[in-house]
């Protein structure tokens, strides 16, 4: 009994729990994913998962982006970062709807499959009915070798390393870093960034490990806010741009591990509904990082706090103006907004497992769950 648990202490790095193996894991686990693919002097990308297919990628009419549940959130990074930087049109669709639908798709569609596990059912039909549509298909996988990456015509591993908690952590970083690779790859392709540009982003995208370190400093600031929101029945995760994405992550991963109801909603579209459930007893987690929507954030955090709602701010270190109206802070460093959703992310990671932990769940395998929903 007693060599067993040592075992499978050793097995999970000293961690009490492999999803806090793997949420540290995250500097490293990028630092994988970007390995051989970045070349910042040089201004360059390289991705010899797709390169057959540069000359393509000059001229697509548009990329569909299909996924489930936290690969689904990447795809919505991707969408921003895509559009932003190689100006291509980006749909994001949950894969089980997608297949059920009779959508418009031609050859010059490129679909990405996101898919940790390369195994779910409704992102491989999803994959098929597109195929049959003439389109090509990318996969962002993590699994070599898993069913998802045998059915495309070209992708990208995540290299994240096995992801043994339910709840995904380093797969969505790395699947939100090869995203970011691949929109400065089309981006090169398509000469929408000059490589000064490109060596200016790929230099600071190269920091990008070590501000996660940084951004995992703050666990024991985490914990004790965790401590004061254990025992909340719902929570909110309110965002804007990129942010929006991370507050529908935040969300999910709350839900999942703790059971506590959470929605992540685009930060203004709280006075169309949301607002009215706001009240002392509801936390809201707002992603308030210097970006080009800061000010409005602000605003939306007065609401909250005029109602008196509890606020937790995710901040760009330094930051003194949220600071002086919400309940709680944590801080993350300064980044250009194209790397924000890597570094916002980690502090919600952490919120979601402090609270699961405290409230007695089964952190690696939450009720109801399987890692990989290969049926439909
Ligand atoms: C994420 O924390 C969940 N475990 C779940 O939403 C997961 O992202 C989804 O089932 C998709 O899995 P896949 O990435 O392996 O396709």
């Amino acid at each position: 009994q007693e060599l067993e648990l040592k075992l499978e202490m050793l097995e999970k790095g000293g961690y009490e729990h492999f999803m806090l193996k793997e949420i540290y894991e995250q500097p490293r686990s990028i630092r994988d994913c970007m390995r051989g693919r970045i070349y910042p002097e040089e201004g360059q990308v390289q991705l010899g998962g797709i390169k057959e297919f540069a000359d393509k990628l000059k001229n697509i009419d548009r990329i569909i982006i299909v996924a489930c549940g936290t690969s689904w959130h990447a795809g919505l990074v991707g969408e921003y970062l895509i559009e932003e930087y190689a100006r291509i049109p980006v749909e994001v669709e949950y894969a089980s709807e997608f297949r059920y639908r009779n959508p418009i798709i031609t050859e010059k569609d490129v679909v990405i499959a996101i898919s940790q596990s390369g195994e779910t059912a409704d992102t491989m039909a999803a994959i098929e009915m597109a195929k049959e549509k003439g389109a090509t298909i990318f996969g962002i996988c993590n699994v070599v070798g898993a069913s998802i990456p045998r059915i495309t015509h070209a992708g990208v591993y995540t290299h994240a390393g096995p992801e043994i908690g339910v709840a995904s952590t380093k797969a969505f970083t790395a699947q939100v870093t090869v995203l970011t690779l691949m929109a400065f790859y089309m981006a090169q392709q398509k000469g929408t960034l000059t490589s000064s540009k490109l060596r200016e982003l790929l230099t600071e995208l190269d920091c990008i490990p070590e501000k996660i370190q940084t951004a995992l400093l703050s666990n024991d600031l985490i914990q004790e806010i965790s401590s004061k929101i254990k025992d909340a029945r719902n929570c909110l995760f309110l965002g804007r741009g990129s942010g929006f994405p991370v507050a529908l992550e935040g969300a999910l991963k709350l839900k999942e591990i703790s059971y506590i109801h959470a929605e992540g909603y685009p930060a203004a579209e709280m006075k169309h509904g949301p607002i009215a459930l706001i009240d002392e007893e509801m936390p809201v987690v707002f992603i308030a990082t210097k970006n080009s929507s800061y000010e409005k954030v602000i605003s939306n955090i007065q609401e909250v706090k005029a109602r008196k709602g509890k606020v937790i701010a995710i901040v760009t270190e330094g930051d003194t103006e949220v600071k002086k109206m919400a309940d709680y802070c944590i801080e993350i460093p300064d980044a250009s907004e194209a790397f924000l959703p890597l570094l916002a992310t980690i502090p919600l990671q952490l919120l979601s497992y402090h609270i699961a932990v405290m409230r007695g769940c089964n952190v690696d395998q939450p009720r109801n769950l399987a890692k990989s929903v290969t049926v439909e």
